[in-house]
């Protein structure tokens, strides 16, 4: 089978916290700058469908444990029909609205030191389709595969 490389873009017409969404083989992917690092998604939201590429970015909340909160700079991706958040490096969901329940904690005051941990990010069921990409002699180039 043939080679399924093709060049998206220059480097400069996706700068740092850009995206271009391109065509390919009949498939809309989104192509996302994110400090510098390229990803591509398929334009389609595995929920129900939506062109989830054309969603705001937004930062992510890091950390490593309690007391460290740092804001990551755009990955992740909302897609704008339900607002489900999708992970732009990886295409893994970050939530499950429809099914999860918020639960609610009794809150005390305690003495400094004795907090408790700090929550994670739970999976998702959805994960969006990705593909490598990578520049070549300052092209985007996207690889579908052979
Ligand atoms: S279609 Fe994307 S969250 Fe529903």
């Amino acid at each position: 089978m043939s080679a399924r490389r093709y060049v998206v873009a220059t480097e400069d017409e996706i700068p740092p916290g850009a995206r271009k969404i391109v065509t390919i083989e009949r498939r809309e992917i989104g192509i996302f700058n994110v400090d510098g690092e390229y990803f591509a998604l398929r334009n389609r939201c595995p929920h129900q469908g939506a062109a989830l590429c054309e969603g705001h970015v937004l930062p992510a909340l890091e950390s490593s444990g309690p007391g460290d909160q740092r804001l990551a700079s755009g990955r992740l991706l909302q897609c704008p029909w339900h607002g489900w958040e999708f992970d732009v490096r990886s295409g893994q969901s970050w939530c499950e609205p429809d099914r999860m329940r918020v639960r609610a904690y009794p809150v005390g005051v305690v003495d400094a030191g004795e907090a408790s941990g700090f929550p994670g990010l739970v999976p998702g069921p959805h994960v969006a389709e990705t593909y490598p990409v990578r520049v070549e002699a300052r092209r985007v180039v996207v690889d579908l595969g052979g």
